[in-house]
């Protein structure tokens, strides 16, 4: 018998909800939309559509891994970060639209966005937050690195998609090893959930985010500490750097960049209001604070 658009949402939230899914009846309208290759608006409209054999199959198959708690972007193998959408595989971190605070404050900064300035990103994952300044600065280009080869095949790949190839570069590599050459704008999102914690995490992120884009040691510092010893030798003298912070970090975080010689320019909260973002910069005794505050 044809199920209709409405009796399988409703099902399939019924099951998502027991499942303790907080996000039941949008996961599942995404789900079935993608599976009848429909906007998710379009099926609000018309609960009483006939949903053919093969797109219900495949909306089967899609609320069975919803139903292990694999997130629906995991599952749609896409995510939009910055309103581009940006492929993911098992080694890279689901993007997170908090870390879009970290392409704002940037660009914030950046007074001539036509500038031919050299962006470097450290653990890049998707590549989201280099692909998402290229496409904002037009004569930048960009080097992108990350500790896992299947993540750097993946960025490779987002970058072609979203016609960026030719500005960014992207390495395997532990964090600056081997690099050479200072740049204008370095970005991490660095691992910085305590170790201990990590077991803690909803199911969505601990069994399908890498372990090694989440672990940050034993006190979640371990990234900033590696990134606080290489942005004196990265950064150009005006350069800035904007680096994401776990909740609860900001004070340690910056005591530590503070204490590696790197100046703290800003900090930047998202849109919670959690701090997310420290903006940094080279060198205290070069940077040009005018109006609008240190520039690159
Ligand atoms: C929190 S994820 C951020 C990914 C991406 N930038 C984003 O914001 O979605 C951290 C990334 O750092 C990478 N990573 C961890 N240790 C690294 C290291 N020693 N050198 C380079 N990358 C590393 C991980 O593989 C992961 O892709």
């Amino acid at each position: 018998m044809t199920e209709t658009v409405g009796a399988l949402l409703d099902a399939a939230t019924r099951r998502l909800t027991a499942a303790g899914v907080e996000t039941a009846r949008t996961d599942a309208r995404l789900l079935l939309a993608a599976a009848m290759r429909a906007t998710s608006d379009r099926l609000l409209g018309y609960p009483e559509a006939p949903v053919e054999d093969r797109a219900a199959r495949g909306f089967a198959a899609a609320l069975d891994r919803r139903l292990a708690r694999e997130p629906v972007s995991r599952i749609l193998g896409e995510r939009e970060f910055w309103s581009l959408p940006f492929r993911l595989g098992a080694a890279t971190l689901d993007p997170r639209p908090d870390s879009e605070t970290l392409i704002a404050a940037v660009l914030a900064r950046v007074v001539e966005r036509s500038a031919p300035l050299r962006l470097l990103d450290l653990g890049t994952g998707t590549g989201c937050l280099l692909l998402a300044l290229l496409s904002e600065l037009p004569r930048a280009r960009g080097i992108g690195i990350d500790l896992a080869s299947s993540a750097v095949a993946v960025a490779t790949e987002n970058a072609m998609r979203l016609g960026l190839g030719r500005r960014a570069l992207f390495r395997i590599g532990d964090w600056d090893r081997g690099l050479a050459g200072r740049f204008d704008i370095v970005v991490s999102n660095p691992p910085y959930i305590p170790h201990r914690e990590i077991e803690a995490l909803a199911p969505e992120v601990r069994r399908y985010d890498p372990r090694l884009a989440l672990d940050g040691g034993a006190d979640g510092l371990a990234g900033h500490r590696a990134l606080a010893g290489l942005l004196p030798r990265r950064l150009t003298p005006r350069g800035i750097a904007a680096i994401e912070l776990g909740a609860g970090q900001g004070p340690a975080a910056a005591a530590i960049y503070e204490a590696a010689g790197v100046a703290l320019l800003d900090r930047v909260a998202d849109l919670s209001e959690t701090l997310r973002c420290l903006v940094l910069g080279g060198n205290p005794r070069k940077i040009t604070v005018g109006k609008r505050g240190p520039t690159v």
